[in-house]
């Protein structure tokens, strides 16, 4: 977690660097927003500014006391591991004598032996921090090697854990270092200026050139170059990627909050994912999954990993694929797959979701198979991120991007891309004919318009979300890739409204959870087509008149046309007609919306939840 910002310019000192940082702080506040500080080089010398809180009181501070004209800046906006969110914890660390500055994303494991010796050796601590200690070996590094590259190579030597450091030294006024392990810092090439930062928001408003930095490496960045080295010093050739992120996309747009506007650009979201992925005659072309056919045929198990949302849509993907490819899907969150010895081997693909490409249990979770000989392929929407580096493959979704913390578009675009894989593996294995995939492909086409539809019937669930927001518990219920769909509604009022939620099998809930239900309870049911196979649609409808037996009110999501529901629903909310395995798609859009709006009608943070981060890179 955490977010990093490093600017460098040429000419006159100036209140740019200041307001580059400010500025990439601000949209990679969705990263860590309990604190925030930057430090500058000026011709005075380093000045910094830190404090507790959101950005907003860094800003206050800032402008009650405005810094001198500088060279270089760096900043840092936290979500603390080491020591509670005060001015004092705040990133910035700066060493005993004032001249440098350093910030730090990540969690430096062996600190407590470090800060022994240098408390041994008589420097004083002022924080509760890991970072500190990095602060002041790196000051006596610089002081005994005379430049801060090399001062910084020979720390990171002696760190362990997951760490990127940017650090800024009063005699290098046009300089700022950087260096990365487990954590993320990209670059960003601007014209006599160059950029930091853990991902391409923090600069996108100056440049879309950026460079993809590798594991234990040290960047060097001036006005006018960018030198990347290695642990033992030598020069790295390293990755440039152009960002194709519209800078737009990273501001509200005259919507109250950002979940509100990426819940509005899930329809683009879903098009520009499937966008070019298909030749004219309707095949499917994933050219950027470099892994080999042949390996791909012979796979004979599938096991996506994922924390979070993205293992929801995981969740949805083994429906999805199971039914299309006859494989085997397994689904495991990222953490407890990396510490159970799972059985995996060269014959199984691991499939890695994250729209961040950063959380750190899903990073471990991708090396440890890859340990086992299994190919991972990566389905991530963050470019230059580490999961897609460290994978064998990546299946990009196009959602743009993501800044609220709860994610909503990135969902939808991952559940698109897991069907992507599926019809492509399907049309690779010959497990179905190609009319078939087309038939697919073309509803699939057509989900866009549906979600639109769903979205523009916002006002109705907003209604039903103020009038509840004096609730204290709320369940939701669906089977099939319903109940993925309800596990999502539930964390999404859980992240968003602080409310007891939680989402069940609806076949489970005679065999336990059916305790919960008292009179007024409120319960979401997510109802599937009732054109689809195996009964499931009339099974539901029974869950539904289970519960509303047992007195709780029952709010359902049904398709357009489906009569069936409204003798036993107190609220139907509609949905257009779509397949089954593509319906999640179209059921969990109401889901987010009532959350949002719940959480809104309460007063709450919605772009930035209590307790939460966007990108847990930390394990
Ligand atoms: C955090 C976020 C969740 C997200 C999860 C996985 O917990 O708060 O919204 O679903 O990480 O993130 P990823 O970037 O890997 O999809």
């Amino acid at each position: 977690m955490c977010g990093i910002v490093g600017y460098v310019g040429r000419g006159e000192p100036s209140g740019r660097p200041l307001d580059v940082v400010m500025e990439g702080l601000g949209r990679l506040e969705y990263r860590g927003y309990d604190s925030a500080g930057v430090a500058l080089v000026t011709p005075q010398g380093l000045q910094w500014a830190k404090r507790a809180g959101k950005l907003t009181n860094l800003s206050q501070a800032l402008e009650r006391r405005p810094p001198a004209p500088a060279t270089a800046a760096i900043g840092h906006t936290r979500w603390a591991t080491h020591g509670a969110p005060t001015d004092v914890n705040a990133h910035p660390h700066i060493s005993q004598d004032g001249k440098l500055a350093l910030i730090h994303n990540g969690i430096i494991e062996n600190f407590n032996t470090l800060k022994e010796e240098l408390l041994a050796d008589g420097v004083s601590f002022l924080s509760e921090t890991d970072t500190e200690v990095a602060a002041h070996l790196l000051s006596r590094a610089f002081d005994r090697l005379g430049d801060l590259t090399e001062a910084m190579r020979a720390v990171t030597r002696e760190l362990e854990g997951a760490f990127t450091l940017l650090a800024v030294h009063a005699d290098m006024p046009r300089t700022v270092v950087g260096a990365r392990r487990n954590s993320p810092l990209v670059v960003g090439l601007g014209d006599g200026e160059n950029f930091l930062g853990s991902d391409v928001a923090a600069f996108i408003s100056h440049t879309r050139s950026a460079l993809e930095l590798g594991q234990d490496q040290i960047v060097t960045i001036t006005p006018d170059s960018v030198e990347v080295i290695d642990g033992d010093g030598v020069p790295v050739e390293v990755k440039a990627f152009t960002v194709d992120w519209d800078a737009s996309a990273a501001v509200k747009g005259g919507f109250r909050t950002f979940m509100e506007k990426e819940i509005h650009e899930q329809p683009k979201a879903v098009a520009d994912t499937l966008l070019g992925r298909t030749t004219v005659g309707g095949h499917l072309t994933l050219d950027e999954l470099r892994i080999d056919e042949v390996v791909l045929r012979s796979v004979d198990k599938i096991v996506v990993i994922a924390c979070g949302t993205a293992a929801y849509a995981g969740h949805v993907a083994k429906y999805a694929i199971e039914h299309w490819c006859r494989i085997p899907v397994e689904v495991e969150l990222a953490h407890e797959f990396r510490y159970r010895d799972p059985v995996v081997n060269e014959k199984t693909l691991v499939v890695a979701i994250s729209q961040s490409g950063e959380t750190m249990d899903t990073i471990m979770a991708v090396r440890h198979a890859r340990e086992q000989g299994s190919k991972v392929l990566a389905v991530v929407n963050t470019h230059g991120s580490t999961i897609p580096r460290e994978s064998d493959a990546v299946l990009y979704t196009h959602a743009g991007p993501e800044v609220a913390v709860a994610s909503t578009k990135a969902f939808l675009a991952q559940i698109t891309a897991c069907y992507l894989l599926g019809l492509y593996l399907a049309q690779l294995r010959g497990n179905m004919y190609q009319d078939e995939i087309g038939r697919i492909l073309a509803e699939l086409a057509l989900m866009p318009e549906r979600i639109q539809r769903v979205v523009d019937n916002e006002e109705q669930v907003r209604k039903l979300a103020h009038s509840m927001k004096d609730v204290t518990s709320v369940l939701f219920l669906g089977r099939h890739v319903g109940f993925p769909v309800a596990m999502e509604g539930a964390l999404k009022l859980k992240e968003l409204a602080y409310i007891h939620a939680e989402g069940f099998a609806a076949g489970e809930l005679k065999h336990g959870p059916i305790a919960l239900v008292d009179v007024g309870t409120p319960v979401f049911v997510i109802v599937p087509s009732p054109r689809g196979r195996d009964h499931l649609h009339a099974k539901v409808v029974s869950n539904i008149q289970e519960v509303r037996a047992r007195g709780a009110r029952t709010l359902v999501i049904a398709e357009d046309g489906d009569a069936a529901v409204e003798p036993f629903a107190d609220v139907v909310i509609r949905v257009p007609q779509t397949p089954t395995l593509l319906a999640p798609l179209v059921t969990v859009v109401p889901l987010q919306i009532f959350a949002c709006e719940l959480a809104a009608a309460k007063g709450l943070d919605v772009d930035q939840p209590r307790n939460l981060a966007k990108s847990v890179t930390v394990e």
